[in-house]
């Protein structure tokens, strides 16, 4: 029997809700498919800093460090908002693991199921068909890494901050293999975004984009759009894109235009992953819903728990090799939240059948 080895870092208030869940599923399909799960539970986030004084404990790392895979809730919220900024647990757990790991290739997904058209803030004869593309987000460079990064007061009382955007060419052509490689396997279009009429980082971004596709995937088609543009372009006319690649900062905020035009941000699942092998000689990563804490509805059960299952989809997929076995729970959820099963989303209609009832229904569609 096939053992899949991970570690569960289900993080802070709907993390833990959503993670049972997903486990839940994920045993149901483990049993059906022969699969022998071996995970333990650590602490991350403001659990970290609650139970052991540290957003990313030493014993969290460590079992990450033995495992093959990583499969994360989220992090974060108001009970830790007046730590000092660099203890916080988005700062000090989820970007140290990212860096650390160097998980440096972020893949969203932004599936909006043509059945929940409506469920998209866009009109629906824009997306008669839903919406299919992909976002991929460079994970471990730019704005969120570079140094120096300081807050001091000037001679003259007046406070300054910086941060720093720094990109190497060697960065921008190991994320440009990924993004290849997602483009040959679906429509072989990719757009690359920037803003290479202001930044430095982003004429060089643009050029090596430019340069390695062109050596490397020459059947692919290349274009290039400008960040203002393609957050316009994105609410405009979702379909456009297919594949589109870019630096950290405009990927954190364009998957989450992405997730909030395919109705839904408890959608969202992400795959990050790095260079590093797993036991199996398989890619080593961190799965992940993209929406985060959800702080307001914490502890109400109505939180959607499909971006968390289908992170463990991914991590079938990526980590484990297992990809017909993530279809399987990906076509269950598609199944699921198409047949009139949805969770308290106000983008899914409001119509709140509770985290649990979600799964439940993923589960009898497996
Ligand atoms: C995301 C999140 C994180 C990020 C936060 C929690 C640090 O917004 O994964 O998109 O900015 O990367
Ligand atoms: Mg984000």
């Amino acid at each position: 029997m096939p053992t899949l080895k991970f570690a569960v870092l289900p993080g802070d208030y709907i993390g833990p809700e959503v993670m049972t869940e997903a486990l839940r599923v994920f045993a149901h399909v483990a049993k059906q498919e022969g699969l022998t799960l071996d995970y333990a539970i650590a602490d991350v986030g403001g659990a970290g800093i609650d139970n052991h004084g540290k957003a990313l404990p030493d014993s969290t790392l460590k079992l990450c460090e033995q495992s093959d895979a990583i499969l994360f809730g989220s992090v974060g919220g108001p009970k830790w908002e007046k730590l000092p900024p660099k203890e916080q647990p988005e700062r000090a757990a989820l970007l140290p693991l990212r860096k650390h790991f160097t998980l440096f290739a972020n893949i969203r997904p932004g599936l909006l199921y043509r059945e929940l058209a409506d469920a998209s803030p866009i009109k629906s004869e824009r997306i008669p068909d839903g919406i299919d593309i992909v976002c991929i987000r460079e994970l471990t460079g730019g704005l969120y890494f570079g140094q120096p990064k300081t807050t001091t007061t000037l001679p003259d009382g007046d406070v300054q901050s910086i941060d720093t955007m720094i990109y190497r060419k060697s960065e921008i052509e190991r994320i440009t293999a990924t993004a290849i490689a997602a483009a040959r396997a679906r429509k072989k279009k990719l757009c690359s975004i920037d803003k290479a009429n202001v930044l430095e980082t982003s004429v060089l971004w643009r050029k090596t984009v430019t340069d390695y596709v062109a050596k490397n995937a020459p059947e692919l088609e290349l274009s290039h759009m400008y960040v203002d543009n393609a957050a316009m372009q994105l609410v405009r006319s979702p379909n456009q894109f297919d594949v589109f690649v870019t630096e950290n900062m405009f990927g954190d905020i364009l998957s989450d235009e992405m997730a909030c035009v395919c109705g839904s941000l408890g959608m969202l699942s992400s795959a990050s992953l790095g260079t590093r092998k797993n036991s199996l000689g398989l890619s080593f990563g961190l799965f992940e819903p993209a929406g985060g804490t959800a702080p307001d509805i914490a502890g109400k059960g109505i939180a959607n728990p499909c971006a968390q299952i289908l992170s463990v989809a991914l991590m079938l997929r990526y980590s484990f090799g297992l990809e017909k076995v993530a279809v399987r729970i990906e076509t269950a959820v598609k199944k699921a939240v198409t047949s009139g099963t949805r969770t308290g989303d106000i983008a899914f209609g409001g119509k709140s059948v509770g985290t649990k009832a979600m799964a439940d229904a993923i589960i009898a569609a497996l």
